[in-house]
């Protein structure tokens, strides 16, 4: 009987043939000693644009009431289409050339009343989106801007700063939810799966390759038009490796994509965090519930060791033994359930193969 762990190793190896990226992250989710290699990158298209707002768009026969203030005096609102720990986003049209974008708006925080910390992050999201720029499965950037800066706290309801996008399709957590509540329904085939995630690592792999983690990958920042086309957005937590060392900050992440590292509170981490919460989504997918199930940071890391022992992660970049929880000390299981059949070893000796197969 496999388990859903075992089944994503298994179905990343019945995936592998045309899909080295999938090797790659088997392995690095068997063991993270390794460093994955850079994914091959497609080259960027130009029908990304005609998909503007199709999926989502299947109500624009009726013209949408605009209602608010235009943001930064150009676009008008249409609807709320997401909203996250920073903002809203708002399907909206440009006054100036009638396209139908999507403006995320960001509001400070109450501990950040001259928007300073909001300014960075901003910053940073627009710096990533920019770096990522022409990239066929990473959203891309249109405009930005913010309120002007004001000697004080600023009294309002109006966005503090927003960024423009082209507008996608709805979310790949909105996408899994419409298929029902039962993990069988919301079960993707395998067809999809490598569908899906050959483009979300093109995505990320770009990322990697640019020197970024994007530390918050999971299915409610994926993007996924009606013609299956998959687009990796909200790139807030976006971070470039090269400018600082570590320790990185922590806590980032969202609870059942966070590697064992992150939930670990280590700040010594790196873009393995990323290919953990990818391993993560294609289990999800493949599997139609999350891979794992924890309430808690400790109730995760229980999980995760109940699979993978603590042997393989005793060698993961960023792990202290005193970092774990006295409750998991005794008792803990030391060997992977998935060894030998996907021991690190052997995992590596057939990517390596099929890496130079593919690169004949
Ligand atoms: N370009 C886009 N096109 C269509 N929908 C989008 C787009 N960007 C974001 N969304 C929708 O808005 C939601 C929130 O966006 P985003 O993740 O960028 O915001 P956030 O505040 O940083 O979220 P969180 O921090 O909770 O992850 C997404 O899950 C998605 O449903
Ligand atoms: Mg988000």
């Amino acid at each position: 009987m496999h388990t859903t762990a075992d089944r994503t190793y298994y179905m990343a190896n019945v995936l592998k043939k045309g899909a080295r990226s999938l090797e790659l992250l088997a392995m690095a989710i068997v063991k993270r000693a390794a460093r994955p290699r850079p994914v091959a990158v497609a080259p960027a298209d130009d029908d990304d644009d005609d998909d503007t707002g199709t999926s989502s768009d299947s109500d624009g026969a009726a013209k949408p009431q605009s209602f608010g203030d235009p943001i930064g005096g150009r676009y008008q609102r249409l609807a709320v289409i997401g909203s996250g720990s920073f903002g809203r986003v708002y399907r909206a049209v440009d006054n100036r050339t009638g396209e139908i974008v999507a403006v995320k708006c960001l509001f400070r925080a109450f501990n950040d009343p001259y928007g300073i910390v909001l300014e960075s992050d901003v910053t940073d999201e627009v710096r990533a989106l920019e770096a990522c720029r022409g990239h066929p499965h990473i959203v891309q950037l249109i405009d930005h801007g913010r309120r002007p800066r004001h000697d004080g706290p600023v009294v309002g309801t109006g966005a503090d700063a927003y960024i423009v996008m082209e507008l996608v399709g709805p979310s790949l957590l909105d996408t899994i939810c419409q298929r029902g509540t039962d993990a069988g329904a919301r079960r993707y085939p395998e067809s999809e799966v490598r569908h899906l995630m050959r483009q979300l690592l093109s995505a990320v792999g770009r990322m990697h390759v640019l020197g970024l983690m994007h530390r918050d990958l999971k299915p409610s920042n994926v993007l996924v038009d009606g013609r299956g086309v998959l687009k990796l957005c909200d790139l807030g937590m976006a971070f470039a490796m090269e400018e600082s060392i570590p320790p990185y900050s922590n806590p980032v992440g969202s609870l059942p994509y966070k590697a064992p590292e992150l939930l670990l509170r280590s700040s010594i981490y790196d873009e393995t965090i990323d290919m953990w919460a990818l391993g993560c989504i294609m289990a999800q997918l493949l599997g139609g519930q999350l891979l794992f199930r924890g309430m808690s940071h400790e109730d995760m890391l229980i999980r995760i060791i109940q699979v993978l022992g603590v042997d393989d992660i005793a060698g993961w970049r960023g792990y202290d033994d005193s970092m774990i929880p006295k409750t998991l000390r005794s008792g803990r299981r030391r060997h992977s359930r998935l060894w030998p059949r996907w021991s690190a070893g052997a995992v590596g000796g057939w990517v390596r193969g099929v890496e130079w197969a593919s690169d004949v």
